[in-house]
C-alpha cells in the first residue's frame, strides 16, 4: 500500500493518478477525508498520468481516501497502518513526529517533496528553512528515504487566474527570472517511479526540472497563444514586486520569495538530465502542460456586469 500525502494538490492528484494506473494499491490522503473529481483535461490531451508508457498494468487497483492532517501526527496513525511507501510534502508544524508515526506503522520508504533551494542550506530564507527542516527530519527517522528537489511548478501559471478573469494583463513580480519550470505531473512520475522501483534509491536526492528554461513572458505569449487571447505581461519593478509580495503573503515568504527571485539567491534556470534519466523520456513541456490544461483558464476576458 502507498500513502499520497497532498493527495488534492498538483503533485498528489497526478501520483494517486499514477500509482493506481500502475495497478498499485494506493491511499490518498487529505484533511476532509474526501477526494474532489478532477477537472477534465482538454480534449485534446489525455491525463499525463495515464500515459501507458509508464503503467506497469492496466488493471486500476482500489483508491482509498483517509482523512488525516499532517499539522496533526496524531491523526496518522490508522492512514500509515499497512503502508509500504509513503510520499510526503514538506513543511509542517512537527516533521519528526509525522515521521515517527512512519516508523511506528513499519513504512519502508518515504519520499519527502522538498525544493531546490534546500541544496543552498540558507536557513536565513524561511522556505529553504522549512525544506532543510524536513529533509534532516527525514533522514533523522530512521526509515529508508528519497528526497525530490523539484524547481518550480509549471502550474504556478494558475496562480494568474484572478488577473485573467478579471482581464488580458498580467502583473508579473519576477519578469527577468527565468525558470525550467517542472510539470507537476513529471514530479509525480518521478515519486512513483523511486516507491515503486525494486531497491528504492535510498539516500537519492534528484533535482528535477523541465525541458526548458523560459521567463514569465514567454510562458505567458504560449498561454495566449493556446488560449486565444491577447494577453499582456506588466512587469513590476522591484519595489512594487516588493509590495505586491507583502500583499499577497506572511512577511517570511514574502522576504523568502524577494530573495529568490529579486536577488537573485535561486536559479532555476540550468535544464536538468534528472527526468529523463529517472523516466527513460524527456520531461513534459510547457506547452503540454498548457494542453492539459487550458480547460481551467477562462477562454476568454469575462464579460463585465453592466
Ligand atoms: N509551487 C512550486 O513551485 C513549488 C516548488 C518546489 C516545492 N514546492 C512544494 O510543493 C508542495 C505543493 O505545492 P503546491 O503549491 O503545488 O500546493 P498544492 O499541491 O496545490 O496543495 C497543497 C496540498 O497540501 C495539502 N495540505 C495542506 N495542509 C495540509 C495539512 N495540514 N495536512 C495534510 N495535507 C495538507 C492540501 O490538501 P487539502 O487542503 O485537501 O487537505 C493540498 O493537497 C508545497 O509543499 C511546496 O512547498 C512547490
Amino acid at each position: 500500500m502507498y500513502l499520497v500525502t497532498g493527495a488534492t494538490g498538483n503533485i498528489g492528484r497526478e501520483l494517486v493518478d499514477a500509482l493506481a494506473a500502475a495497478g498499485q494499491p494506493v491511499r490518498a490522503l487529505t484533511r476532509r477525508g474526501e477526494l474532489p473529481a478532477r477537472p477534465a483535461p482538454s480534449a485534446s490531451s489525455p491525463s499525463p498520468a495515464s500515459s501507458p508508457s509508464e503503467e506497469s498494468s492496466t488493471s486500476r487497483a482500489p483508491l482509498e481516501v483517509v482523512r488525516g492532517d499532517l499539522d496533526r501526527p496524531e491523526t496518522l496513525a490508522g492512514p500509515l497502518a499497512g503502508v509500504r511507501g509513503m510520499f510526503l510534502l514538506p513543511g509542517y508544524r512537527d516533521m519528526p513526529g509525522v515521521l515517527a508515526e512512519a516508523r511506528r506503522a513499519g513504512v519502508e520508504h518515504v519520499v519527502l517533496l522538498s525544493g531546490s533551494s534546500a541544496a543552498s542550506g540558507d536557513r536565513s530564507n524561511a522556505v529553504t528553512d522549512y525544506m532543510v527542516r524536513s529533509e534532516e527530519a527525514v533522514a533523522a527517522a530512521g526509515v529508508p528515504w528519497t528526497v525530490v528537489r523539484p524547481f518550480a511548478f509549471m502550474s504556478n501559471t494558475l496562480r494568474w487566474l484572478p488577473q485573467l478573469e478579471a482581464g488580458d494583463e498580467v502583473r508579473e513580480p519576477f519578469p527577468d527570472a527565468p525558470a525550467a519550470v517542472i510539470d507537476p505531473a513529471d514530479i509525480a512520475a518521478v515519486a512513483a517511479r523511486v516507491l515503486t522501483a525494486p531497491g528504492g534509491q535510498a539516500g537519492a536526492i534528484h533535482t528535477v526540472s523541465g525541458p526548458q528554461s523560459l521567463l514569465p513572458a514567454e510562458r505567458l505569449r504560449l498561454l495566449a497563444e493556446r488560449l486565444g487571447r491577447p494577453l499582456r505581461l506588466v512587469a513590476l519593478g522591484p519595489d512594487e514586486a516588493r509590495a505586491e509580495l507583502d500583499r499577497t503573503m506572511p512577511a517570511q515568504y514574502a522576504a523568502a520569495m524577494a530573495d529568490f527571485y529579486l536577488d537573485g539567491s535561486l536559479d532555476e534556470s540550468p535544464v536538468l538530465p534528472t527526468v529523463e534519466a529517472l523516466l527513460g523520456r524527456p520531461p513534459r513541456t510547457y506547452a503540454q502542460w498548457l494542453d492539459t490544461h487550458a480547460a481551467e483558464f477562462p477562454a476568454a476576458r469575462l464579460a463585465s456586469p453592466v
